[in-house]
């Protein structure tokens, strides 16, 4: 659906700054596919290449099978209408009416004002704008800004819908309305999401699958489930930890001893409503100190996330490892406290 092969992208200057190295991608048809990542990494670079907004320096972008550096600029023109786009800061023309900036694109394409006026006022309906259709966009809430962002992307009934930073500018309950929104999006009109983000949260909450781009690397990707629950670049990993604080309270910092050994351990699965901890107790006589711990669901499956110290002997706690590794239970020795 959208396929992108060893992208490269450098701005020219001096230094010439190289801002995505050897991305590639495959995003199927209806997915919600999610690149996370700090500011800088190369996210807008990689999300503007799928339209050709930006040109890839090398690499190739194939979307619904077809090359689009091969394409003529007027079929360039059309293949981009199956592409729909919303931005962080919405874009909106601020001199036209609600009811204006989503009737454009259609304009654009020539149709007739009462095709136009039926599917403005249809996809209005749709994002829940069917009485703002006279507002301007200052007089709308940032969430009914981007509300408008959305319809006026769906006028030429895309495909595909590309999100840059579509939430950023929104408080936590507006974002989580615009979430719900995308999922709706996909859901009723089968259309593919590509969504960038630096907001671990936004991936938790609507994707399928996600990918972590580093200084314009993709440097992990996989479905939400797997990356959440054993994330393996130090990259995802501090993403991972802003969801899932796995940072001590000082306090319990400072009355940890040099000898005890702290573990973090992931429940997946069936594993996580099993009471393991109890039997490990029992099976191995040991104490276990348990510094933090959580439960939570991603994707609809339970997901346990538990930092335990154990104090005594070394031997103990390698035992207590093989047993919950056996177990099918993700354990790390965490090195230092903290991490
Ligand atoms: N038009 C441009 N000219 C020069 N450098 C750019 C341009 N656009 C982005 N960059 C640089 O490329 C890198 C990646 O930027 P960008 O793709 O916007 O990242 P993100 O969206 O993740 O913040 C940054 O170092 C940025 O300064
Ligand atoms: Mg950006």
């Amino acid at each position: 659906m959208i396929e992108l092969k060893n992208i490269s992208k450098i701005y020219p200057g001096s230094p010439p700054v190289e801002a995505l190295k050897e991305v590639s991608l495959h995003i199927e048809k209806g997915e919600i596919y999610g690149v996370v990542g700090v500011s800088g990494a190369g996210k807008s670079s990689l999300i503007r290449s799928v339209n050709l907004l930006e040109e890839p320096t090398t690499g190739e972008v194939m979307v619904d099978g077809v090359l689009l550096s091969s394409l003529s600029s007027e079929e360039l023109r059309k293949a981009r209408r199956k592409i729909g786009m919303i931005f962080q800061q919405f874009n909106l023309l601020e001199s036209k009416t609600v009811f204006h900036n989503v009737a454009l694109p259609l304009y654009l394409v020539g149709k007739k004002r009462k095709e136009v006026e039926e599917k403005v006022m249809q996809l209005l309906t749709f994002v829940g704008l069917a009485d703002r259709a006279e507002h301007y966009p200052g007089q709308l809430s940032g969430g009914q800004k981007q509300r408008v962002g959305i319809a006026r992307a769906l006028a030429t009934d895309p495909h595909i819908l590309l999100c840059d930073e579509a939430t950023s500018a929104l408080d936590p309950d507006t974002t989580k309305s615009v979430l719900d929104l995308l999922r709706k999006v996909n859901k009723d009109y089968g259309i593919t999401i590509l969504l960038i983000t630096h907001e671990m949260d936004v991936v938790r909450n609507l994707c399928d699958r996600v990918a972590v781009i580093d200084q314009g690397r993709i440097v992990e990707q996989g479905t939400v489930y797997e990356v959440f629950t054993n994330p393996k670049s130090e990259t995802a990993q501090r993403f991972v930890r802003t969801i899932f604080g796995q940072e001590l309270p000082e306090s319990v910092h400072q009355s940890l001893e040099k000898q005890d050994q702290i573990l973090r351990i992931v429940f997946t699965g069936e594993n996580a409503k099993r009471p393991l901890i109890a039997e490990v107790i029992r099976k191995f006589q040991t104490d276990i100190n348990i510094l933090q711990g959580s439960i939570t669901e991603l994707q609809g499956k339970p997901f346990g996330d538990l930092l335990i110290s154990i104090q005594g002997d070394r031997k103990v706690t390698e035992n207590i490892i093989q047993y919950l590794q056996e177990h099918q239970v993700l354990v790390k020795e965490v090195a230092s406290i903290g991490v």
